[in-house]
This record gives structure tokens, sequence and C-alpha cells, in this order.
């Protein structure tokens, strides 16, 4: 038996700039499958396309070349009618900010994205009681954001994220933000969600750590995938492996990755 992959990527390609003389190749010439039920992260140096390919997948942005296929719906040819219902029933989203909405309770963010969709009261009403269980949030229902802790308006804003059963979660560094203890637990959340209920994960990360959660790894430079890496015993040694294959293809590109963002850290504390 074969089952229609979550993500099918043929030949995708985006060019910024207009004239021949300002082009980057943004990705280049990228081809990829995912299965359901992969957890797969994406590694690269800063500027190696990383958020480009997660807003195209996304649909967010469009390719400017090649095919994207989603649950076997190819969405490049979709208007924009048609992407915001797609994406709205079919994908979930943790961000590095949480992006709660303040004036709502934990209950009314997370029931939010189906609210949005006109789902009948009663139904939002289970959803939300179940995804909350299950995350462990369900004495907050009443509270605002500003009231709970840290750990927990970031299982909010995975409650949210799940709440409408996408068949793809996607995450721009969802642990960026976040101190060693917090991006834990959202780690161990996302392993859960992806091993007990088989929720299909792609994560961007320039976190080893958080890679080391993965099954699968996809390491790309300058918009070209240029390795992979399948996770195959333990999630200590798997980090190992992916710090051996950063050493390796990154060296150069990550040590400038690391200058530029200490060069802004430093900018800003200027600032
Ligand atoms: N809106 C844009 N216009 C022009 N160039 C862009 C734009 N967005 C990204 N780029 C360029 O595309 C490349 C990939 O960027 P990005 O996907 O943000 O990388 P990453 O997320 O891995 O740091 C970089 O060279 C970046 O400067
Ligand atoms: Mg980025």
């Amino acid at each position: 038996m074969t089952t229609t992959p979550v993500i099918e990527i043929r030949n995708l390609s985006k060019i910024y700039g207009d004239t021949s003389t300002n082009q980057v190749y943004a990705l280049n010439n990228m081809t990829f499958m995912m299965q359901q039920g992969e957890f797969i992260g994406i590694m690269g140096a800063s500027g190696s396309g990383k958020t480009t390919l997660l807003n195209v997948i996304s649909t967010l942005d469009t390719p400017s070349e090649g095919t994207i296929s989603l649950t076997g719906t190819d969405i490049t040819t979709m208007n924009a009618n048609e992407l915001s219902d797609f994406r709205a029933q079919r994908l979930g989203f943790i961000f590095q900010e949480f992006n709660l909405l303040e004036h709502l309770t934990i209950y009314e963010n997370i029931a939010l994205p189906l609210s949005l969709q006109d789902v009948p009261a009663d139904e939002i009403k289970s959803k939300v009681k179940q995804v909350m269980e299950k995350l462990n949030i369900t004495a907050l229902a009443e509270h605002y954001p500003a009231t709970v802790s840290g750990g927990q308006r970031q299982r909010t804003a995975a409650a949210r994220a799940i709440v409408h059963k996408p068949a793809l979660l996607l995450g721009d560094e969802p642990t960026g933000s976040l101190d060693l203890k917090n991006a834990v637990s959202l780690l161990e959340t996302m392993k859960r969600l992806n091993e007990a209920d088989r929720i299909s994960i792609l994560m961007v990360t320039h976190d080893a750590f958080s890679a080391s959660y993965c099954s699968r790894i996809l390491f790309i430079q300058d918009g070209e995938l240029v390795k992979e890496l399948h996770r195959t015993s333990s999630r200590e040694l798997f980090y190992k492996q992916i710090l051996d294959v950063l050493g390796d293809y990154g060296s150069a590109a990550a040590a400038a990755g690391a200058a530029n963002e200490a060069g802004q850290r430093h900018d800003s504390e200027r600032h």
C-alpha cells in the first residue's frame, strides 16, 4: 500500500530580484518528499533559504519555478481564495513568538482557527476541550495569556496549531525564543504529537539540540539541498551526527552566520 506524501516538491526555485544582475536564488532547484508521520528538520546557515522554503510550503509566498503538492494537492496552481482555505483547514503553524491574542482567553485563543472557519459551536467546544487535555492546560481555559507562564503560553500556541487536526504542522525556529527548560518541554510535546497522534511536522531550526528530536534532517546551503540525515538510533547519537554534518558542510557558512548574528546582537545592544 502506498500513501500520498504530505509534501512533494519538484524542481522548486525561488528567485528574488527582477533583473539578471541582481537575481538571488533563495531556493535553487530543490526536490524532496516528506511522508506522512515524519518529523523533519530543516537546517542551514543564516541566509541559506530556510524561511523562504517554509514560506512557499505554507502558501504564504509563491515559488518562481517548480511544483509543490501537499497531501496530493498541487498548491502552485491555486488562486488566493483556495490558498487561504487550504491554509486554514490543512496547515498548522507554531511561530517563534507565540502570537497569542492578549485580549482573548486561553480557550478563545485555541478556538480561534475553528471560529474563523465557521465550525459549529458544540464541535468547537469538544475539540478545544480535547486538545487542552492533551496539552495539560484545561485549568487555564478562562485565564488570559498575560497571567500564565511561558511554558503554558507555548503549550497554548501548540494547542491552537493542532486544534483543527492539520495534515502538516510547520514551525520556523519554534524554540528560538525559549530557555532550555521550555524548549525541551515544547520539543517533547511536538515529539509526542508526532509519535502518538501521527502529526507530520516540518521545523526549521539552526539549533542541533532541537534538530535531534526530528526523524530526518535536510541540510540546505545557498538554496540547495546538500545532505540529509536519518535518525536510526538514540537522540543523543543523532545529536552528535548532526553536529558532525554541521562541521563538515557548514563550518565556513556557520561561522559566517554566527559572526553575522553576533554582529546584529552587538548592534542592537548599542542602539
Ligand atoms: N524579500 C526578499 N527579497 C530579496 N531577497 C530575499 C528576500 N527574502 C529573502 N531573500 C534572500 O534569500 C536568501 C534566503 O533567505 P532566507 O530564506 O530568509 O534564509 P534563512 O531563513 O535560511 O536565513 C538570502 O540571500 C536572502 O537575503
Ligand atoms: Mg530564517
